[in-house]
């Protein structure tokens, strides 16, 4: 099972960036965990401050890849060129959120991608990802 986990902007400082909300541990860290628990997934990352390189990277595992697990961040609530990325491709997208962005700013309440997403988990930290996996997997049974 071919799975990729994709970042978008400000993820690439988990660990440094706001830890009460976000926490302690970098997500390099975390992925080579990750990788250990599932060692049978073929799991890739990949992880862009840019909007349109998560765009050429969702048309470039969308049609191919059994599963995406997509935290777009901020872009979640603002990018209609991400949702539209999303409609468009044929993989099954879990959208994921470390904090529970319900419990935050009202800006964060909405997101234009979660309507074309196979799930959205949100709140859970770093196991989100996890969670994430374990729905792909049993999806696909
Ligand atoms: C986030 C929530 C977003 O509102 C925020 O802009 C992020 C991270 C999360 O994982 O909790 O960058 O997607």
């Amino acid at each position: 099972m071919q799975l990729i986990i994709i970042n978008g902007p400000n993820l690439n400082l988990l660990g440094k960036r706001e830890p009460e909300v976000y926490g302690h541990t970098s997500f390099e860290e975390y992925l080579a965990a990750l990788k250990k628990a599932f060692p049978t997934v073929e799991l890739s990352y990949f992880q862009s401050n840019i909007e349109g390189e998560i765009i050429d990277k969702l048309h470039e595992t969308g049609f191919s890849y059994d599963g995406i697990i997509l935290n777009a961040g901020a872009y979640t609530h603002t990018s209609i060129a991400i949702a539209d990325a999303v409609a468009s491709i044929k993989t099954p997208v879990i959208e994921v959120h470390i904090s529970n962005v319900f419990a935050r700013e009202k800006y964060r309440h909405h997101s234009y991608i979660s309507k074309h997403c196979a799930g959205v988990i949100v709140g859970f930290g770093l196991n989100g990802y996890q969670l994430a996996i374990n729905a792909l997997i049993n999806k696909s049974k």
